[in-house]
C-alpha cells in the first residue's frame, strides 16, 4: 500500500524550464487533394475534411514529411474525403469553410477557432496550445467553467467528467476500482463535449499513453507520451450526431447473436464436466432462464490456450453437445499469453513462424502469467492474426460460437503489469515499440478472435467478450468491466460508466453482474441481477475462493426475485434486439444516459444513477443495501410506472416505491416497444406483444433468424408502428417497412390507457390499422 511518501512536496517538480517547443507560425499553406498543408516554424500540420462537420488535424514536429495514412481503426469508408471546402485568406488568417463548419487558422501563433456557418464559436485553441517537450506532446484547448464533458470510454467516477483527468493506458487492475484510478483495461481517447446547444466530439487517434485533464477551469490539456499528435473534430447537433460521427469513423458493432443477449452465467470457474452439467441442470429444474455458460481458466490443460484438461474435461465434445440439446452455448475463456514449452504445438508454432512479440536484437518476450513463463502473440501482424484466428478451428468443431478473450492488456505478472514498453511490434512492416501501441493490443485480439471464428462458422454470427479494447472494439466484441467488487459501491459505479461506454461507440457492455471479487450477498446480487437485467450485457461472474453467487446461492427469497428480473430480461429480449440492431446501424447506444434525450435540460447533466433503455424506458436501480424507496428523476413529459401502471407528470423528481422485489421502472406515455413471452433460452421462439403507452409515438421493431448473417442479405423484417391519440380515439397504424423473414401473421397489441386501463387486440398483420376509443 502507498504511504505518505507519495505527497511529499518535492516529488512534483515544476515544470518551468523544460525546453517546450511550440507549433509558432504559418510560414505556408500548400493545398493537395483537399488537404491542407501548413508548413510552420516549428511544425508541419494537416487538416482534411472527411465531412462537413468532421475533420481530422495531424502534426509533424520538425520537418519531417507528414504520414497521411490513417489508422488502422478509421474504417475505410471514413477515409474518402468527401467534403467541398471554401478556403479564404487574410492578413491574419486562413479560413477554411464546409456546409457546416468555419475552421480559421489563425497565422501567427497557429492555433484553430471553429464556429458554425452563423459564427456562434464551437472550439478555440490556446494560442502556443501546440507544443513538445522531450517527452510529451501537448495540446491545450479553452474550455469553459460550465462545459461537460462524456465519454471516454471505460472510467471510473461520475457520468460528467468535467473537472477529472483521465488517462489511457490499458491496465488490469484487480485493487478496488475507486475513481482515483484513472486507468483501467479499455482506453476509448474520445470525449463529447456540451455546453448550453453546443456540443462537439474529439477523437485523439493514438495508442499509445494519453492524458485528458480537464481540471482547470479555462482550458483543458491533452498529453500525448508518445506519437506525433492526431485527432479527428467532429461536430454536430446532438450528442447523437456526435456518437453517430464517431461511430462512423471507428465502426459499429455487427448485430450479435440473439443467445449473446440472454443471460449468462459464470464462475472462475466451473472446474469439471460434472460441475458444469450440474449447474445447466439446476438452472432448467429451476425454470431460471439462461443461455450461456463461461468456462474460465481451469478448463485448459496447465492452461495452456486452445487445449482441455485431460481430467476435468475429458470428453468436451460430448459436454458442449449436450449442453446444446439443452439450449446452453458455452463460452471458454482464452488468454493471449501462450505457455512456453517446448512440446506444446502452438508455442512451437509461434516460434518457427515469428508470431511472437520480440525485442529488436531478436529475443522473443516472455512474461509470466497463469500458465507461467509465456510468449505473446505479436497481433500487430495481420499473418499473426489470423495464424490465431484458425486456431480457433477445434473449438468451432466442437460447436462452439463464442469466445471470452481475458488478460489482453496484455496483463504480464510484474511490477508495470505489462509488456516491457521496449519490445517491438512487426505492425505489418511498419515497426513500432510496445510503448507506442499498447492499447491496440487487445483492440487486436478481439479482431483475430472475431475474424478467425466469422470465417469458420459456416455463415453463425460469432461473438467475443474482451477485457481490454482501444476506439472500435465494437466492431469485433462486447467489452465487460474487468475485476469488480461485490460492493454496492460498485453496483454504482458500473452504471455511469456503462453508460459512458456507449456514448463512446461501444453499445455491448456491462459489468460483472453480483460483482467478481470479494463477497457477495443476497441483497446485494438481487438488487444488480435487476440494473443487469437491462444493461446491454448480461453476466453473472465471480472469483475463485469467494462466496458462490449463482441465483439460488443465497435462499428462496432472494432468488424469487433475481428468477423474476431474469425472466424480465427475457421478456423485454425482442426489444433489446431491436435497439442492438439499430446500435449496428446507427451506433447509438441501447442505454443512454437522460442528457442524451434530454440535453437541455440541466438535472440530467450529471444523472449518473438511472438511465433510458432506448428513448422512452427508464431504469432506475437501487444501488444501495436496506432501502426499498428511491429518488427518481424525471424529464419533462408524462411517465407510466412500469409495475403500477400510474400515470405521473415529469419535470420533477419523485420517490418511487421500491420493496426488494421492486425495480422503479417508468415508461414515457407515446412509447411502443415489443415485448415477448417468458422463455428459458433465446432459441424458443417467443410470442411477440406490442406493449402500447398511449401517446403520440413510433417504433421499428426487428427481427430476423438471430443467429445467421442472411440479414445482410435482406432476411429480416423491419416493422414501423406508430400512434396518434386525437379526441377520443387512439389509431395505431403500421407498415412493413422491409419483409424478408417469415414470421407470424397476426400482431398482439397490449394497449396502456392513460386512465390506466389496458386492452390486448391481436390482428392481422395485413390489416395496417387499429383504431381505439381512449
Ligand atoms: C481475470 C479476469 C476474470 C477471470 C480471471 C481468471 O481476473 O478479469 O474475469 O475470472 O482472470 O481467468
Amino acid at each position: 500500500m502507498e504511504g505518505s511518501e507519495m505527497i511529499k512536496p518535492d516529488l512534483h517538480k515544476s515544470e518551468t524550464g523544460v525546453e517546450y517547443i511550440t507549433v509558432g507560425d504559418i510560414r505556408d499553406l500548400q493545398q493537395t487533394d483537399r488537404t491542407y498543408l501548413f508548413h510552420c516554424t516549428h511544425a508541419r500540420v494537416a487538416l482534411q475534411f472527411l465531412t462537413d462537420s468532421l475533420f481530422r488535424f495531424k502534426l509533424s514536429r520538425g520537418k519531417h514529411a507528414l504520414d497521411l495514412t490513417h489508422s488502422r481503426v478509421i474504417e475505410l469508408a471514413a477515409r474518402d474525403l468527401q467534403a467541398e471546402v471554401a478556403v479564404s485568406e487574410t492578413e491574419q488568417a486562413y479560413e477554411l469553410r464546409t456546409a457546416a463548419l468555419v475552421v480559421t487558422v489563425n497565422k501567427s501563433p497557429f492555433a484553430l477557432r471553429v464556429t458554425d456557418l452563423h459564427g456562434n464559436l464551437i472550439s478555440e485553441d490556446e494560442a502556443n496550445g501546440y507544443g513538445w517537450t522531450k517527452e510529451h506532446t501537448i495540446f491545450t484547448t479553452k474550455k469553459a467553467q460550465d462545459e461537460n464533458f462524456y465519454g471516454f470510454g471505460e472510467k471510473t467516477g461520475h457520468l460528467n467528467k468535467k473537472g477529472s483527468l483521465q488517462s489511457m493506458w490499458n491496465t488490469d487492475i484487480y485493487a478496488p476500482h475507486v475513481p482515483e484510478i484513472v486507468e483501467l483495461y479499455q482506453s476509448i481517447p474520445f470525449f463529447i463535449s456540451t455546453k448550453g446547444t453546443n456540443v462537439y466530439g474529439l477523437f485523439l487517434d493514438n495508442p499509445g499513453k494519453t492524458e485528458f485533464d480537464m481540471t482547470d477551469t479555462k482550458r483543458y490539456k491533452i498529453t500525448c507520451h508518445s506519437g506525433e499528435l492526431e485527432y479527428y473534430f467532429l461536430s454536430g447537433a446532438s450528442m447523437k450526431e456526435i456518437v453517430s460521427q464517431y461511430t462512423f469513423l471507428t465502426g459499429r458493432m455487427p448485430i450479435p447473436p440473439k443467445w449473446a443477449i440472454g443471460y449468462h452465467q459464470s464462475r472462475y470457474s466451473y472446474e469439471t464436466d460434472l460441475e458444469v452439467r450440474e449447474l445447466a441442470a439446476n438452472f432448467r429444474a429451476k425454470e431460471i432462464p439462461c443461455d450461456v455458460i463461461y468456462l474460465d481458466i481451469h478448463y485448459m490443460d496447465e492452461y495452456r490456450v486452445f487445449t482441455w484438461h485431460p481430467t476435468r474435461f475429458p470428453q468436451p465434445d460430448k459436454l458442449l453437445a449436450d449442453l446444446r440439446a439443452d439450449g446452453f452455448r458455452v463460452v471458454p475463456i482464452v488468454d493471449p499469453g501462450v505457455k512456453k514449452d517446448p512440446k506444446y504445438l502452438i508455442y512451437r508454432e509461434g516460434v518457427t513462424h515469428e508470431h511472437f512479440c520480440k525485442y529488436l536484437e531478436g529475443e522473443t518476450y516472455t512474461g509470466e502469467v497463469w500458465p507461467g513463463v509465456s510468449a505473446f502473440p505479436d497481433f500487430t501482424n495481420t499473418q499473426t492474426q489470423q495464424w490465431w484466428g484458425a486456431k480457433h478451428e477445434g473449438f468451432i468443431k466442437s460447436g462452439i460460437e463464442g469466445i471470452w478473450n481475458d488478460m489482453n492488456e496484455p496483463a504480464i505478472f510484474n511490477e508495470t503489469k505489462t509488456m516491457d514498453v521496449n519490445v517491438m511490434h512487426g505492425n505489418d512492416g511498419d515497426p513500432k515499440t510496445h510503448g507506442e501501441l499498447h492499447n491496440h493490443y487487445g483492440l487486436l485480439m478481439s479482431k483475430a478472435t472475431y475474424e478467425g471464428l466469422k470465417e469458420q462458422m459456416d455463415g453463425k454470427r460469432p461473438f467475443v467478450l474482451t477485457r481490454a479494447g482501444y476506439s472500435g472494439i465494437q466492431k469485433y466484441a462486447a467489452v465487460w468491466t474487468g475485476d469488480n467488487r461485490s460492493f454496492w459501491e460498485h453496483l454504482q459505479m458500473s452504471i455511469p460508466m456503462i453508460l459512458n461506454m456507449g456514448l463512446s461507440g461501444v453499445a455491448f457492455a456491462g459489468a460483472d453482474v453480483g460483482g467478481f471479487a470479494h463477497h457477495s450477498n443476497g441483497e446485494l446480487l438481487a438488487r444488480w441481477t435487476q440494473a443487469g437485467a437491462f444493461l446491454p450485457y448480461f453476466r453473472n461472474h465471480s472469483a475463485t475462493r469467494i462466496a458462490r453467487q449463482e441465483p439460488w446461492s443465497y435462499g428462496e427469497t432472494y432468488e424469487a426475485v433475481i428468477k423474476k428480473y431474469i425472466e424480465m430480461r427475457y421478456v423485454f429480449l425482442p426489444h433489446l434486439y431491436t435497439l442492438f440492431r439499430e446500435a449496428s446501424v446507427s451506433g447509438l447506444p441501447l442505454v443512454r444516459p437522460l442528457v442524451f434525450e434530454y440535453p437541455q435540460d440541466p438535472k440530467t447533466h450529471n444523472l449518473s444513477d438511472q438511465f433510458l433503455l432506448g428513448d422512452s424506458i427508464l431504469i432506475a436501480p437501487i444501488t444501495q443495501p436496506d432501502i426499498d424507496y428511491r429518488a427518481v428523476y424525471l424529464p419533462a413529459g408524462t411517465w407510466i410506472d412500469y409495475h403500477t401502471g400510474e400515470v405521473v407528470e415529469g419535470g420533477r423528481a419523485v420517490v418511487a416505491d421500491a420493496p426488494l422485489d421492486v425495480l422503479p421502472m417508468y415508461v414515457k406515455a407515446g412509447a411502443i416497444f415489443a415485448t415477448g413471452n417468458v422463455v428459458q433460452h433465446s432459441g424458443v421462439q417467443q410470442d411477440i406483444t406490442f406493449q402500447v403507452y398511449a401517446g403520440n409515438g413510433s417504433y421499428e421493431f426487428y427481427e430476423d433468424d438471430a443467429v445467421t448473417f442472411a440479414y445482410e442479405n435482406g432476411a429480416y423484417n423491419l416493422l414501423r408502428l406508430e400512434q396518434r391519440v386525437e379526441g377520443s380515439t387512439l389509431t395505431l397504424s403500421w407498415t412493413e417497412a422491409h419483409s424478408g423473414y417469415d414470421s407470424a401473421d397476426q400482431l398482439t397489441f397490449t394497449v396502456h390507457h392513460e386512465d390506466g386501463r389496458t386492452e390486448t387486440h391481436t390482428v392481422a398483420k395485413a390489416d395496417g390499422q387499429l383504431v381505439l376509443n381512449r
